[in-house]
């Protein structure tokens, strides 16, 4: 079942090109995005959307809040459910109430979901389990379509969630007629680029393989990016973390200089996102402060930056989400391989379950 792979996390990663050709398909037509399960009515009058999730589908959650109001100009708040549940939330209902989750049955976001229920808000669970408790609960259902994923550690349920919600953001900023044709156009046709993208590179993964064996002895890491970039290094830093079992913090790069940064030495290892399509001076100047202050550097780039120790070389495209989403690997690979080398069990770490039905 594992065809071939060591580990079905491996299986899983090396999968995401195929998967996201299924999640598109039929999605994406030349001019605009089709959602067959979304009636227009669910967006009518939104003026607002809520997101809520756990984990790593609170990462794709957390993207897609910069695309929603980047692309569709709608005001978009994301909230981890186990806080969401307790916090008494104020809610309108304008607002679009949209869960996240990869097996439909985490307690705490099918809680959310029906508190938004009763209070009588619209819903749309993203969801990879059909006919689960969420896609039951929600008004309407889109399903990633990433296939079972049988690793503790999310990888093609996060790819894929990333991408229904780009595609929902474009859907969305072409309903409200917000989105220019040329803009639309040059976004379907990265989306278009999204598989090839995630196909792996063999010098990658022997590029992640060289640095497990110096930075299983970190003792400490921090994952900085800057906008979608942010999200990305947390999921990260989750990903190392809990199948690794060594520390790790995902930072916005801007806020290191707000106290983070007294923690650089060369032992704590600094895994910075550098995309070329956004941000990037700003990106540079906050890893130049970590460098001057000692921290090992490992950029994960197309341009190679002379301050960095390490450097895992993405290719170059013409779109930050594809530089996103070719980062993502890096990091998927990295994680796994430091695992490899720790020898812990990668498909099942300690202490987790694959699905959390309890608060
Ligand atoms: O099934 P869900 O997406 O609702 O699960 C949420 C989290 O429990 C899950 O993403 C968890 O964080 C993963 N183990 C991360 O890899």
């Amino acid at each position: 079942q594992k065809d071939g792979f060591r580990f079905f996390m491996e299986k899983e990663i090396y999968e995401q090109s195929d998967v996201v050709v299924d999640c598109m398909l039929g999605r994406l037509s030349d001019d605009e995005i089709l959602f067959d399960e979304i009636d227009k009515s669910l967006i009518k009058g939104i003026n607002e959307i809520k997101i809520c999730a756990c984990g790593t589908s609170y990462h794709s959650g957390l993207t897609a809040s910069y695309l929603f109001e980047r692309l569709s100009k709608v005001k978009c708040n994301v909230e981890i459910a186990s806080e969401f549940r307790y916090k008494e939330p104020l809610l309108t209902k304008d607002t679009l109430f949209i869960v996240i989750s990869q097996s439909g049955e985490t307690a705490d976001t099918l809680e959310a979901l029906k508190m938004a229920k009763a209070a009588g808000l619209k819903s749309l669970v993203i969801c990879n389990v059909d006919n689960s408790s969420m896609t039951r609960t929600a008004d309407a259902t889109i399903l990633t379509r990433a296939g079972i994923e049988k690793g503790v550690a999310s990888t093609k349920a996060f790819t894929t969630q990333t991408v229904v919600l780009w595609m929902l953001a474009l859907y969305f900023g072409k309903a409200k007629n917000v989105l220019g044709s040329d803009k639309l156009q040059s976004e379907l046709h990265a989306l278009r680029e999204v598989p090839k993208s995630l196909i792996i590179d063999d010098s990658m993964h022997e590029k992640t393989k060289r640095l497990s064996k110096r930075y299983l002895h970190g003792h400490g890491f921090f994952f900085i990016g800057r906008d979608v970039f942010f999200p990305l290094a947390l999921e990260g830093a989750l990903k190392l973390k809990e199948i690794s079992y060594l520390h790790a913090e995902g930072y916005p790069a801007g806020e290191m200089k707000h106290g983070p940064i007294a923690l650089a030495d060369p032992e704590l290892f600094t895994i910075a996102l550098m995309p070329q399509n956004l941000l990037y001076d700003k990106i540079k100047s906050n890893v130049e402060e970590l460098s001057a202050r000692d921290s090992t550097i490992c950029s994960i780039s197309p341009l190679d930056f002379d301050l960095s120790d390490d450097f895992i070389k993405i290719n170059e495209t013409d779109h930050y989400m594809l530089e996103f989403f070719e980062m993502l690997i890096a990091l998927q690979l990295l994680s796994m391989e430091i695992s490899v080398r720790l020898g812990n069990d990668v498909d099942m770490p300690r202490n987790l379950a694959k699905s959390v039905t309890v608060e």
